[in-house]
């Protein structure tokens, strides 16, 4: 057995902007199942602070650059007992809006301090310095939030083995140089092959120079990133790790329990593989929801998503706009929130297309699972796809996936050529530019298929067949923790 620290800046249910947290919970809960000892730490949010009844204080710390001494709480996850720490500092975390930001109106101004502290906290419970009585022999970080704490431990002779998982490259946490030096950081960690980027602090860099090994979500995303056109200048830094062994890809798991269309309560009607008709009831259901004819042979098009340019909203936009006006029977139903011009046009095309288009702006997890098992189509046509959940989702559903061949998307769905649908392997449709037209091409081909019910039935089963549960992943991360 193992004890593993697992830092996050998110966990699924208690504070979630996107599928980190899917993945913050689900993968300690995985762990824990394989018998090692894990424990989660994330920061005190409202949220979090919120959802608990009783919370007991374990420690009072002081950390290196801040004032006030913070706590560390004590609960357990939501519906498992992994142990969850909150670092709860009031000034800090315990404030209206999102982890990140007050929504619409850019992040907070004091972020760079906020999971500076958070780092700091990570690297004194890391070293067993909290008073707690448990040393980690992992210290697994995710994401910029906590990639200072790798850089503040690395020299510490009793260091636990560090662990650096990227979910996303294009968030990497810069700041002004007077960010560093306000935080009090130490000086050695101030050079190009330290926290330094172009004269800037990279929270990023932390992980990605001092962790002993880095992981990323995806196979296909792990050789991306070491290439000009995804690595946002750090393409050589990460090159350098994979030729030294030190970088792997893992895709992520889903947790098959929340996203199960044969138990989920959110949904009209259960179903299965041997029950597959009754995925139609749940068409019918979100045609309802969205106010849209509830005609069965319309192709229904699913999106579920932070509407950010990541996601190829604007392919989404263009392709299915053209697609309406040329007569295909296809209908539109998304669900989504993020940067306004998008927000605006989603809307802008429900009014051209009202009984074809229904929008959502906002976040609602129930409508998410009436999505995914409603929809006979879920499109995913991002630029880049570190991994993707809702793809993953959308297969245990039999929901088809449409995506481009990139990333963790590349890495999970098998396309429909001739050849793969005659070895009864297809469960999707993949495209590789990024281009409206060719998102538009596959759906033409989709639309065909559509109209050939045994052959999308059996794609259905096939992708609903898939397993994309966490037993593969979580086994991958035991190995490569025993490898440290
Ligand atoms: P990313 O983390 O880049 O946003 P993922 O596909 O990994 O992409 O994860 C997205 C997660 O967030 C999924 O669990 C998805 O269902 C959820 N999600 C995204 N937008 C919404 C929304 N508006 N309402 C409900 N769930 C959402
Ligand atoms: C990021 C990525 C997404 C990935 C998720 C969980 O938000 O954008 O592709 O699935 O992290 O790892």
């Amino acid at each position: 057995m193992r004890k593993i620290l697992f830092a996050s800046s998110e966990v699924h249910p208690l504070i979630k902007t996107g599928g980190l947290a899917d993945v913050s919970a689900s993968l300690p809960i995985a762990l824990q199942q394989h018998g090692q000892d894990v424990r989660i730490i994330l920061p005190a949010y409202r949220q979090c602070l919120e959802a608990f009844d009783k919370i007991e204080t374990v420690a009072t710390i002081k950390l290196d650059g801040f004032y006030l001494p913070v706590e560390i709480l004590q609960a357990t996850l939501p519906d498992s007992d992994v142990i969850l720490w909150l670092l709860h500092s009031p000034e800090h975390f315990d404030r209206e809006g999102g982890p990140y930001g007050l929504p619409k109106s850019g992040d907070w101004e004091d972020n760079a301090a906020r999971f500076a502290l958070f780092s700091r906290a990570i690297a004194v419970l890391a070293l067993d310095q909290a008073g707690l009585d448990w040393q980690p022999d992992i210290l697994h970080c995710n994401d910029w939030q906590t990639g200072l704490a790798p850089a503040l431990i690395a020299d510490e002779p009793n260091r636990p083995a560090t662990i650096f998982t990227i979910h996303n490259l294009a968030y990497q946490g810069l700041y002004p140089q007077s960010a560093f030096e306000s935080l009090d950081l130490p000086e050695s960690l101030w050079h190009s092959d330290g926290i330094e980027f172009y004269d800037l602090l990279s929270f990023m860099k932390g992980g990605l120079i001092y962790a002993d090994h880095i992981t990323t979500v995806s196979p296909t995303y792990a050789q991306e990133i070491c290439s000009y056109e995804f690595g946002y200048g750090l393409e050589g830094l990460l090159s350098q790790r994979a030729k030294e062994g030190r970088l792997t890809g893992i895709l992520n798991g889903i947790d098959n329990n929340e996203w199960d269309p044969e138990s989920d309560q959110n949904i009209r009607k259960t179903y299965s593989v041997t029950t597959i008709r009754n995925k139609l009831m749940n068409k019918a259901a979100i045609q309802h929801h969205f106010s849209l004819p509830e005609n069965y042979d319309a192709l229904v098009l699913g999106i579920i998503s932070r509407l950010v340019s990541q996601k190829g909203i604007d392919l989404t936009l263009d392709a299915v706009s053209a697609l309406m006006e040329s007569g295909a029977n296809i209908q539109l139903v998304c669900l989504g929130s993020g940067e306004a011009s998008y927000e605006q046009d989603l809307r802008m095309l429900r009014a051209r297309f009202p009984d074809k288009v229904g929008v959502h702006i906002g976040y609602d997890e129930s409508l998410a699972h009436k999505i995914e098992a409603g929809a006979d189509v879920f499109l995913m046509p991002s630029r880049f796809e570190p991994c993707g959940l809702n793809q993953l989702y959308s297969l245990r559903y039999g929901t088809l996936p449409v995506v481009r061949n990139t990333g963790g998307l590349a890495d999970s769905v098998t396309d429909a050529t001739d050849e793969n649908r005659k070895n009864e392997i297809a469960t999707g449709f993949k495209f590789e530019s990024s281009t409206a037209k060719a998102l538009e091409e596959r759906l033409l081909q989709a639309i065909d298929l559509y109209k050939h019910p045994r052959i999308w039935r059996k794609m259905m089963i096939t992708a609903m067949e898939q397993d994309y549960s966490w037993e593969k992943s979580a086994t991958a991360y035991l190995e490569l923790y025993d490898s440290l």
